[in-house]
């Protein structure tokens, strides 16, 4: 067998394209060439990734499990927003915004809620909304956690209470018999027994005795995945485990850079208990982030699912006003901050950092391989910003931590980067299409490799159409095939809140309310790729495949005929329809051929595969399919598209196979 090692594109790569084929029946019929006896590369195992930030409602309202919003009251300086006055009948009470009696520094802003009259069946309380609502499951424990202090001669209970936006239903309820007049933490647990599943619900905490008192950090958590306090909503873990992610790169995309430097992640304000964590202003995304998703509950979600940290640190440049810091002293204090970032996540106890995290509840060091230096900073057009900035962490990271490999966010060329991370973000279907072969053209030299660290055909909203998938599978079919060079990818953004006012950013790829979560079409075709590869890239060639015309849009498009100036409309260009590669797994010997129709006819493929003297006649098959380019799933139908499995029969090294109009589809074959 042979392994060829390439400088340039792949030969036995070739694709041949008929222009704007319509029908698969009256078609030339497609060929498609396997050679078994010719690896071009081999899978990288990290090739398939997530990729994370606060946006969307991401994690405050999505995949961490706090189900109070607002705890800490600092998401409104005026009012305390989420939050509303409750009573019975006859009770008089009030709340305000106190910033008095401070909880600590960094939660100096407190909820004083007062009770002017109240008894045994008239109460004074505060109700808190959620995240459009408080999701009711019956039989389920929730865990409760709030700060709390009584002014001098209260002498109530607290009562804590999941109840019903409709009709006095009360699910769950829990009590804090006394309070001290010092700021203490009181824990309790609410039980529902035969409630209704319902998201119209909210937490109250109330008192039926008249007086004062002062609370901070109100939480409430429903059982979460593995587990773990201050973890993570089970629905969406249970979907991300079955992606088999192999990293996740947090904590962004813009959210680590915020639009100025005091709303950047600035992680040493992210650890620790949560009491001590202020949160911030996410103003990338324009809303509150809590931070209980913070920089040791990242890595508790790599752990949880087995994924490789790829650790993005802030490297001296925010979005807005020019908010870059000099390369030099000035720039300093971050590449300190990043070192010690490093050592939090990868120190022993004995080092000052590993200690902390100890101390935070994690004695075992993390592994670490991968550091990315900042986020986009392309954007940065002062000349020799970046090259000057990334230049000063490298050597930095390097001198301290010479295993580490360092990701640059745009090319440099005065440090040798490890890796460069590429984001696309394509208008159409067609657009990712016209660009799905593009690595086959890279050329290849002893370089950075590629992570493709955000990318996405931006159709569909909030989560991918079908036609979007096949966009993307045809995208992920390029990246697999050129795996030498293209070592990790992972689509952005990851999630969205479908709830009313929960997007920023249309088009991705995990959709979810206050009580379930979906994933679209793309969803399941990253599945399929991460599920169903071998470690080998066999050489493939095609021929016939059907394509159609695409305009690319003026002052985009890539390769082809440039415009004579960026205003003029460029010459339009032949998009495939059909997208091909093969890899087999060294072990045991099984070949997975993708195929992408994004035709609306079947297309029989005749497949000859070189190098094998025969098949086992029988196999497996998964396939994505609908009904056309506009299918979709949503929370209402969260399954209309979604992979099945096939039995095939008839398999040989030279066969034909129809595949379905808009479809992905994997075939399991083994050699005997
Ligand atoms: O994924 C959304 C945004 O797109 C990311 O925050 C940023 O890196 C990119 O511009």
């Amino acid at each position: 067998m042979k392994t060829s090692r390439r400088l340039f594109p792949r030969a036995l790569t070739l694709i041949l394209v008929i222009p704007s084929v319509v029908s698969g029946q009256n078609a030339t019929p497609v060929e498609l060439r396997i050679h078994a006896d010719q690896v071009t590369a081999h899978v990288s195992p990290l090739l398939y990734g997530l990729m994370t930030e606060e946006i969307n409602y991401s994690y405050d309202g999505g995949l961490y499990g706090e189900l109070v919003r607002n705890r800490n009251f600092k998401e409104d300086a005026k009012d305390p927003v989420h939050w509303q006055m409750v009573s019975d009948e006859g009770a008089v009470g009030s709340i305000s915004l106190d910033s008095g009696t401070p909880l600590n520094d960094a939660n100096r802003v407190s909820l004083k809620l007062t009770a002017a009259k109240a008894a045994a069946h008239q109460s004074v309380g505060v109700a808190n909304d959620g995240f459009c609502g408080i999701p009711v499951r019956p039989r389920t424990a929730y865990h409760a956690s709030l700060w709390a202090k009584a002014a001098p001669g209260f002498a109530g209970a607290l009562n804590l209470a999941i109840v019903s936006n409709h009709g006095p239903v009360i699910h769950a309820r829990a009590q804090v018999p006394q309070l001290s007049t010092e700021w203490r933490k009181y824990e309790a647990t609410l039980t529902t027994q035969d409630a209704a599943v319902s998201a119209e619900n909210r937490f109250v905490i109330s008192m039926t005795a008249p007086g004062s008192v002062w609370l901070n950090m109100v939480s409430l958590f429903p059982p979460t995945y593995n587990n773990r306090p201050n973890g993570n909503r089970k629905d969406i873990m249970e979907m991300l485990a079955r992606m088999k992610p192999a990293f996740l790169r947090f904590p962004g995309g813009n959210y680590l850079e915020g639009n100025t430097v005091a709303t950047r992640f600035d992680w040493k304000k992210t650890i620790g208990d949560n009491s001590a964590r202020p949160g911030h202003m996410d103003d990338s995304w324009r809303y509150w982030s809590s931070d209980g998703m913070g920089l040791l509950e990242f890595l508790d979600w790599c752990e949880d699912l087995h994924m490789e940290p790829v650790l993005g640190v802030y490297a001296g440049y925010s979005l807005r006003g020019g908010a870059r810091f000099k390369p030099g002293p000035d720039l300093e204090p971050y590449v300190k901050e990043t070192l010690e970032e490093i050592e939090y996540v990868t120190g022993g106890p004995n080092t000052t950092w590993g200690a902390r995290r100890a101390k935070d509840g994690h004695p075992a060091p993390f592994h670490l391989q991968y550091v990315e230096i900042g986020n986009e900073d392309g954007g940065d057009r002062e000349t020799g910003s970046y090259e000057g900035r990334f230049a000063q962490f490298f050597d930095a990271i390097r001198l301290k931590y010479p295993d580490l490999k360092i990701i640059a966010t745009t090319p440099v060329t005065t440090r040798a980067a490890d890796v460069i991370d590429e984001h696309y973000y394509r208008r159409s279907e067609d657009e990712m299409a016209f660009h799905a072969n593009d690595y086959d053209l890279r050329r290849r030299q002893a370089g950075p490799r590629v992570f493709v660290g955000e990318w996405a055909t931006r159709v569909g909203d909030p989560t991918p159409t079908l036609g979007a998938a096949l966009g993307d599978a045809a995208w992920m079919i390029g990246l697999e095939r050129n795996s030498d060079l293209v070592i990790m990818s992972s689509y952005a953004p990851l999630f969205v809140n479908v709830n009313k006012g929960g997007m920023q950013w249309q088009t991705d790829l995990i959709g979810y309310d206050t009580l379930s979560s979906y994933g679209s079409p793309t969803y399941y075709a990253q599945k399929m790729f991460s599920s169903y590869h071998g470690d080998e890239v066999l050489a493939t060639g095609a021929q016939a495949v059907p394509s159609r015309e695409w305009q690319p849009p003026a002052g985009r498009g890539g390769r082809g005929p440039a415009p004579a100036t960026p205003q003029q409309t460029p010459m339009p260009q032949q998009a495939p329809l059909m997208f091909f590669d093969a890899t087999r797994d060294s072990r045991t010997g099984v070949i997975f051929v993708k195929v992408v129709n994004r035709a609306s006819t079947a297309y029989p493929v005749h497949i000859s595969v070189a190098g094998m003297a025969a098949m086992e006649p029988s196999g497996e098959g998964v396939v994505l399919k609908g009904d056309g380019p506009q299918d979709t799933n949503s929370i209402t139908n969260p399954e209309k598209i979604k992979p099945t499995t096939v039995r095939l029969d008839g398999l040989s090294t030279n066969f034909t196979h129809t595949f379905p109009p808009f479809s992905v589809t994997v075939l399991q074959m083994k050699g005997k």
